[in-house]
């Protein structure tokens, strides 16, 4: 028995066993027919996802922004898009969330701005040395002329790190050129951040989301990575998670979370901060987690798990013996808007479906609490066939490689793309859904047997309810199965749940589990027992 005992519940610690629906804004629910969602189209889905059955929705950055990177270059961090709405836009919406029983997660994205930001144009505006540029990373370049760039570091979007302007200087950004580094060791930088995290809260926000949570501190000197693309032939992205970079996952980030924790907690209702982190270790990872940082880290190895009974049970057992060392609750995601969608990592069409369903319903039976990425509740598959010129991920063009496919609009109803995702008669939407979506729909699902709509709602239902499931603090026990079948249950008092998930490629018979509650495929009987599917999983309860 694994266990990953926590206090006792109170309502401030709705986190430590939410289920969290994340919102790609831009593609969920677009109210004006612009073909772009927006902040009144999740306001008015809102009923969809109180019912669906989660606790809370997590916003993807709608802050004004050119859009170079899907917002995550934020130009102003206290004001919404227009193509999103207006302030006003968003308190009516956090307003109707909180009435329905729906907290709200928002994305701050601390470690870059926009190239549009004012204080990025006040950078280029001034010269070399300027207090202005000290809030961002300058660097002179190397060579007789300066003409190359201050270390070997590359962007995670492909291409060196660092773009030369007109007066010879360099600029450090991690990710595109238009997303500059900040200078986190520059106090107005501190202090700014800390106020934009009071604007929010003081809005009613109940947490955030922390972009690149492990970058925003440069090793002192920026030293040189000394393993590169040009001679190595491999990115330097691909360490990420598997060893040290100097410029993420310094010890001085915790500083800041340090600096954080207290404001959070300044505010009543439980509000929290889950980091986007990456590091090299779990024991790391997990030093963001704590009662003086960060109440969260997603844990993202789900992503990168195949498709095998022991590399689930490794990502778990990992998982759990690192939420029980720091005494959080994990934090599992299958899939998000950087992801290739886990119905095609799985192997798409139907068996990539079927696998997908088992895997959501494994992933909901555990203790902690669980991310849900739009869309994945109609068992959306990655989009693979994209026009090259429709993408927009600024990654495309640097490496060929596109984020776009999981981030087509979901489809809500009607028989003509985009399905319902504008308002009736609007036909369009910023990257176009296939036509095999019309039976994907949300209308086409709804009170369907056995579609994956209703699978996730009554998955949800069955979470909430059952006191076996309610808990993150009661772990979870391993039962003896047969290879390539995993087993395990949680107790509540009298009452066992048993989710036993079928990754052997054979019917198994399963047998003094009790009563199936909800399974991800058709259980025939045998004897006492039942037969569950290849691919299949299913919750059953004993007392
Ligand atoms: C992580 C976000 O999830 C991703 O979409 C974004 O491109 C990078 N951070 C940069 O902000």
């Amino acid at each position: 028995m694994i266990s990953t005992a926590g206090p006792p519940h109170t309502d401030d610690d709705w986190w430590r066993s939410a289920v969290v629906y994340q919102v790609y804004v831009r593609s969920f629910a677009d109210s004006d027919g612009d073909g772009t969602g927006d902040l009144q189209g999740i306001r008015h889905r809102l009923p969809y996802l109180r019912d669906l059955g989660v606790d809370a929705l997590w916003l993807t950055p709608f802050y004004t922004s050119p859009m170079v990177d899907g917002g995550y270059d934020v130009a102003d961090y206290r004001d919404v898009d227009p193509m999103f709405g207006t302030l006003a836009d968003f308190d009516a919406m956090i307003t109707d969330a909180h009435a329905l029983g729906l907290r709200i997660i928002i994305d701050l994205v601390p470690n870059h701005t926009s190239s549009a930001h004012r204080w990025f144009t006040a950078a280029l505006a001034t010269g070399p040395g300027s207090p202005e540029r000290a809030r961002y990373l300058f660097a002179e370049g190397q060579g007789a002329h300066g003409e190359l760039p201050p270390n070997d570091w590359e962007s995670i979007f492909g291409g060196p790190a660092w773009t030369r302007i007109a007066d010879g200087q360099w600029y450090l950004h991690l990710f595109d050129p238009a997303q500059p580094d900040l200078n986190w060791r520059h106090p107005e930088v501190r202090a700014e951040f800390e106020d934009v995290l009071r604007f929010w809260l003081d809005r009613g926000v109940d947490g955030f989301r922390i972009d690149v949570a492990h970058g925003m501190i440069k090793a002192d000197g920026l030293p040189d990575v000394g393993f590169s693309t040009i001679t190595t032939g491999q990115r330097q992205v691909e360490l990420l998670g598997k060893g040290r970079l100097p410029y993420f996952d310094q010890d001085e980030v915790h500083e800041i979370y340090r600096a954080w924790r207290p404001i959070l907690d300044s505010y009543p209702g439980g509000r929290m901060a889950v980091a986007e982190a990456w590091a090299e270790t779990p024991q790391r990872l997990a030093r963001y987690i704590g009662p003086d940082e960060l109440h969260q880290a997603f844990s993202f190895d789900f992503l990168d798990a195949t498709w095998s009974a022991d590399s689930f049970r490794k990502v778990i057992d990992t998982a759990l013996a690192e939420a029980t060392v720091v005494g959080a609750p994990t934090t599992w995601v299958l899939s998000n808007h950087d992801k290739q969608r886990h119905v095609t990592r799985y192997g798409d069409g139907a068996e990539g479906l079927r696998r997908a369903r088992a895997a959501s319903l494994l992933m909901l039976a555990l203790p902690g609490c669980a991310y849900l990425y739009q869309g994945e509740e109609l068992g959306l598959p990655e989009v693979l066939d994209l026009p090259d010129e429709l993408r927009q991920d600024p990654a495309f063009l640097r490496t060929g490689e596109s984020r776009d496919g999981c981030r087509v609009p979901i489809p809500w109803s009607g028989e003509v793309a985009p399905y319902g995702f504008g308002p009736a008669g609007s036909e369009l939407s910023w990257l176009p859904a296939p036509t095999t979506w019309r039976a994907l729909s949300v209308a086409a699902q709804t009170g369907v047997p056995g579609s994956t709509l209703e699978l996730y709602r009554a998955a949800l239902r069955i979470r909430h309810a059952h006191p076996a499931l309610a808990l993150d603090a009661d772990g979870v026990t391993w039962l003896e199965s047969g290879p390539g079948v995993l087993a395990f249950s949680r107790t509540a008092g009298d009452t066992t749940l048993t989710c036993v998930v079928n990754l052997s490629g054979a019917p198994v018979l399963i047998d003094g589990y009790g009563q199936p509650l909800v399974a991800s495929d058709t259980l025939t009987g045998q004897g006492s027992g039942h037969l569950l599917p290849v691919d299949a999983a299913a919750w059953l309860e004993r007392h």
